[in-house]
C-alpha cells in the first residue's frame, strides 16, 4: 500500500551536504505492522517524516496505492495526508489551548464550521476507548505524558487513519504506561490499520510482524 523506493535524504548542515538516508526502499501493506530499528541518529525520524510526507525526500519514490505521493499537488497531499495518516511523535503534538476532546476532533475541524455532532460523539467514543472519556474537557498541560500520547492515539482512531506513523511513541514514558501505549498501538492494528513504529525496545520491535534496521542510511539486509 505505501511504498518507499531508494529514498534519498541529505539536510544541509553549515552549507555542507550530509546525506542522512542513502537509498532506503520500504513498503508496508495494507493492515502490517512494521516497526523501525537502528541506532541514535541513524535516520529512523528521518525516514519516518518521509513516508509520513511531513518532509520531502531529495531522491527516490514514494507511492501510496495508486498515488505517486511525491508528484501529487500540495492540495491533494494534504487532503491525503489529513484523510489517511496519523502521526504519533515522541513527545506529544497536541494544541495546548484546545482541549482533549477537541484535540482528539482535531482532523474534523475545518475554520470556523461547527464540527458534526456525530463526530464529537465519535471522539467522545474513541477517548472512552484509550480511557480518557472523563478527561474530555481538560487542557493537554493537565495530562500526564501518557495520557497525552493517548490522546494522540484516540486522535487517529477518530480520523480512522489508513497509516499510522509513530515515532518511539513509548520513549519518554515509564516502563507500565509504555506497556498500555503499546497495548493501544496495537489494538490500532488489530483493526486493520497500518503502523510503522519506530522503536528503541526490542520487546516492542517483536510485536510487529516484520522489522526494519537503519543502519548508515540504509535498511540493513
Ligand atoms: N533538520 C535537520 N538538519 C540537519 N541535520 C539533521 C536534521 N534532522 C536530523 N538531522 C541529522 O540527521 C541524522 C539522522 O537524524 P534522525 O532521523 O533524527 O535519526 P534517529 O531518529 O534515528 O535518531 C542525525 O545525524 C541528525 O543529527
Ligand atoms: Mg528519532
Amino acid at each position: 500500500m505505501l511504498t518507499a523506493k531508494n529514498i534519498v535524504k541529505n539536510y544541509a548542515v553549515d552549507g555542507k551536504v550530509v546525506p542522512v538516508l542513502k537509498g532506503v526502499s520500504l513498503s508496508i501493506a495494507e493492515g502490517e505492522f512494521v516497526s523501525v530499528v537502528g541506532r541514535s541518529g541513524s535516520g529512523k525520524t528521518t525516514l519516518l517524516h518521509v513516508l509520513a510526507t511531513l518532509i520531502q525526500p531529495d531522491g527516490g519514490e514514494l507511492h501510496f496505492g495508486d498515488h505517486d505521493l511525491r508528484r501529487l499537488p500540495e492540495k491533494k497531499l494534504n487532503i491525503l495526508r489529513q484523510a489517511d495518516f496519523s502521526v504519533i511523535f515522541q513527545f506529544h503534538h497536541l494544541l495546548p489551548y484546545l482541549t482533549v476532546l477537541e484535540n482528539s476532533l482535531l482532523s474534523c475541524m475545518h475554520r470556523m464550521k461547527p464540527v458534526p455532532k456525530e463526530a464529537v460523539e465519535r471522539a467522545y467514543h474513541c477517548l472512552g476507548r484509550v480511557g480518557l472519556a472523563d478527561k474530555a474537557d481538560r487542557l493537554p498541560g493537565n495530562l500526564s505524558g501518557g495520557e497525552q500520547q493517548r490522546v494522540a492515539i484516540a486522535r487517529a482512531l477518530v480520523k480512522s487513519s489508513k497509516v499510522i506513523f509513530a515515532d518511539e511513541p513509548t520513549g519518554s514514558l515509564d516502563k507500565a504506561t509504555g506497556e498500555q501505549i503499546m497495548e493501544l498501538l496495537a489494538g490500532l492494528h488489530q483493526d486493520g490499520m497500518s503502523l510503522v513504529m519506530v522503536t528503541h525496545e526490542p520487546e516492542y520491535a517483536k510485536l510487529s510482524e516484520r522489522t526494519v534496521v537503519i543502519e548508515d542510511g540504509m535498511t540493513k539486509r
